[in-house]
């Protein structure tokens, strides 16, 4: 039994010592593979294209939240995404900071800065402010809770419509309900076919006139024109977007100038190195007892 480690060295620097430490055989690059079958475990951002070359591969581990980017295992290779606090609290931290920037008006305030402009406007309290929240997993849950400790409303909607403290969740069927509520709208939803191009100009103009996008899903899920219109339109008055496509954002796109819309660069979180080797160790613990893998993905559902 061997976990196949196919990342950065830096990476590497932090999982080998640990899995030394546990007992557990560690392989860096399939150069360092010497007998194909005792690969049961890999971990990587993208598997390589001959999976097959490893007859005995259990579980694959996605390094990140995400698995969108992943191809469909082989049949009888279960395929795991990394589960680590430190992304869910990454996450929400960026989620909070996006909301308050949006919801205090940074984007006017911003320009009024360039111009070396002192002004103030009506201040606008979170309490009766609703947030909106698609997707609440576990990153959606914990935005929920911080941002209803916060005093916003918030309403979450979610295709299992389960419970989520400081919350009310609308399940699938409850979207327009949903949307009707939310003053400013964050999307964590993970990408399959049903999200992609999720916020468009049909589901924007169900939101509350002049509301605001958080989006720390997927590129795919916006249409960028569609914002864009919005924007021109009065139907949304600002956005911030940490995930576009293409990824990096072209340099000459409209978005990077318009001073309603703050772009970052995919930096919401990343994976904590420890907290993903401890996690793949979890992983491997419970492959080994047949138990049930932490962070096992549903490959028909896609997340
Ligand atoms: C980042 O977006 C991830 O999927 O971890």
């Amino acid at each position: 039994m061997a976990l196949l480690f196919l990342s950065t060295p830096e990476r590497e620097a932090v999982w080998r010592p640990i899995f030394e430490a546990a007992g557990e055989r560690f392989i860096a690059g399939e150069d360092a593979v010497t007998d194909p079958d005792e690969v049961t475990h890999l971990m990587c951002w993208l598997p390589p294209q001959d999976l097959l070359r490893y007859p005995n591969l259990k579980v694959v581990i996605g390094a990140g939240a995400g698995v969108d980017h992943m191809p469909r295992m082989p049949e009888g290779v279960a395929l795991v995404r990394t589960l680590a606090p430190g992304i869910d609290e990454m996450v929400r931290d960026w989620v909070v900071m996006a909301t308050l920037m949006l919801h205090r008006d940074m984007p006017t305030y911003v320009q009024q800065a360039r111009a070396g402009q002192w002004k103030g406007h009506a201040v606008p309290r979170a309490r009766g402010t609703c947030v909106g929240i698609m997707g609440a997993g576990r990153i959606g849950a914990l935005a929920a809770r911080t941002l209803s400790d916060m005093q916003f409303d918030v309403v979450c909607w979610s295709r299992s419509g389960r419970a989520v403290a400081g919350a009310k969740v609308f399940a699938e069927n409850g979207l327009d309900d949903f949307l009707a509520q939310a003053d400013i709208l964050v999307c964590l939803l993970p990408l399959t076919d049903e999200t992609r191009g999720i916020l468009d100009a049909a589901l924007f103009a169900k939101l509350p006139r002049g509301a605001s996008l958080v989006h720390a899903g997927r590129g795919a899920q916006l249409d960028m024109d569609a914002l864009r219109q919005a924007l021109d339109d009065g139907v949304l008055s600002s956005a911030m977007v940490d995930v576009t496509d293409p990824e990096p954002l072209p340099e000459d796109h409209w978005a990077w100038n318009d001073h309603r819309v703050f772009v970052t660069p995919h930096i919401a979180a990343n994976t904590d190195h420890e907290e993903g080797a401890r996690h793949a160790l979890a992983v491997i613990r419970a492959s080994r007892e047949n138990a049930e893998l932490p962070g096992k993905v549903d490959q028909d559902r896609g997340y």
